[in-house]
């Protein structure tokens, strides 16, 4: 077990970023920036023991603040969309500020993955980022304190726990926006993984993917992934709800949620061998194929092409704060929010 703190270079205004590097006895590696306590790079075998880097993102810090569509990023005070940037707690409401379709807050805007956090090492293989959001930034009250761990163990477990409180009553979702490829960053689609996610439900979704408030069953849809699917096989089915979003971006209800960790999904690269699981105590997975990406040159200058990287975000439905069936979101000023997400890699 090793952590090597490296400089990752300084941003327009002169804040220093630095880079952690976790690596196990396995020669797993994981390293983490700073800048959006943002995941930068994660090295693992594949079946005939050779290494590569999985995750599909960046390597320079210009390139994450200039060309960011939220690779490996922290994303919070609330992960995906609000629909009409606005929700009511207590008979109050409070207005967010749109950034997608003129009506949608989605990820809270960047706030979270364009802070520099706090970095302390915490344990032999664990590093702590700290980042405190001032009450009223985009319109969220409260003053939010968040630290998230990151932990890499000898089991090849990357453990994300997520911490936060507020002085005021709000409400939080923090995810991680990490996009996998597990054949490697540059070996291309991601159409021949085979992917597994543990849910009976999952929530569609209107035009402009704010939820319909219905969670409707995946039983002879595209979206029945309890047995291992090729990411490819339905991906373009004539289904309305991947046509509204252009391939899978949804939002996955795993099953028996009861606030303990269970395994939401698994995928596997049949050409390199490699495997990633998914645990975590929240109620829901965003299962995200990369639909969206055009292209935009990455780690060494390596294209991100449409679905060349997956996403698996755990997380509370998007749009909670406005769907009254769906799982709270909503904090008391002072309660503690705790939640822990692994990615396993087998
Ligand atoms: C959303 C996608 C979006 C992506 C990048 C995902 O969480 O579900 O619709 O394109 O983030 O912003």
């Amino acid at each position: 077990m090793s952590i090597n703190i490296t400089d990752f270079g300084c941003l327009a205004d002169g804040k220093k970023v630095e880079k952690y590097l976790i690596t196990n006895s396995n020669g797993v590696s994981v390293s983490v920036v700073t800048y959006g306590a943002t995941l930068v790079s994660i090295n693992a075998p594949d079946k005939n023991g050779n290494v590569a880097d999985i995750l599909v993102g960046f390597d320079k810090l210009e390139d994450m603040v200039e060309k960011t569509d939220y690779q490996g990023v922290v994303v919070g005070p609330y992960a995906n969309r609000i629909g009409n940037s606005a929700f009511e707690i207590d008979g109050v409401k409070y207005n967010l500020v749109p950034n997608e379709n003129v009506t949608t807050c989605l990820h809270s805007c960047g706030e979270f993955n364009t802070a520099v956090w706090d970095a302390e090492v915490t344990g032999e293989n664990s590093v702590s980022f700290r980042y405190v959001s001032a009450d009223g930034i985009n319109g969220f009250p409260g003053t939010l304190d968040v630290a998230v761990k990151y932990t890499l163990t000898d089991e090849n477990e990357l453990k994300l726990e997520y911490d936060a409180v507020s002085d005021k009553k709000t409400v939080i979702n923090l995810t991680n926006h990490a996009y996998f490829n597990l054949g490697g960053y540059n070996s291309g689609s991601i159409l021949d993984h085979l992917i597994r996610i543990n849910a009976d439900k999952y929530t569609p979704v209107d035009k402009i993917s704010i939820p319909t408030g219905e969670i409707a069953t995946v039983e002879n849809t595209p979206f029945d992934l309890l047995k291992a699917t090729r990411v490819g096989d339905h991906i373009d089915d004539d289904f309305e709800q991947l046509v509204f979003t252009g391939g899978y971006d949804h939002n996955f209800c795993i099953n028996d949620y009861d606030g303990s960790m269970k395994l939401a999904a698994e995928v596997t690269d049949p050409d390199s061998g490699r495997k990633l699981e998914v645990y975590t105590d929240l109620p829901g997975i965003q299962f995200y194929a990369g639909n969206f990406l055009k292209g935009v040159e990455g780690k060494n200058n390596f294209p991100m092409n449409k679905r060349s990287g997956f996403c698996l975000e755990t997380q509370y439905y998007p749009d909670s704060p406005n769907q009254p069936a769906f799982p709270s979101c909503v904090f008391d000023a002072g309660e503690k929010y705790h939640t822990e997400t692994i990615f396993k890699f087998l």
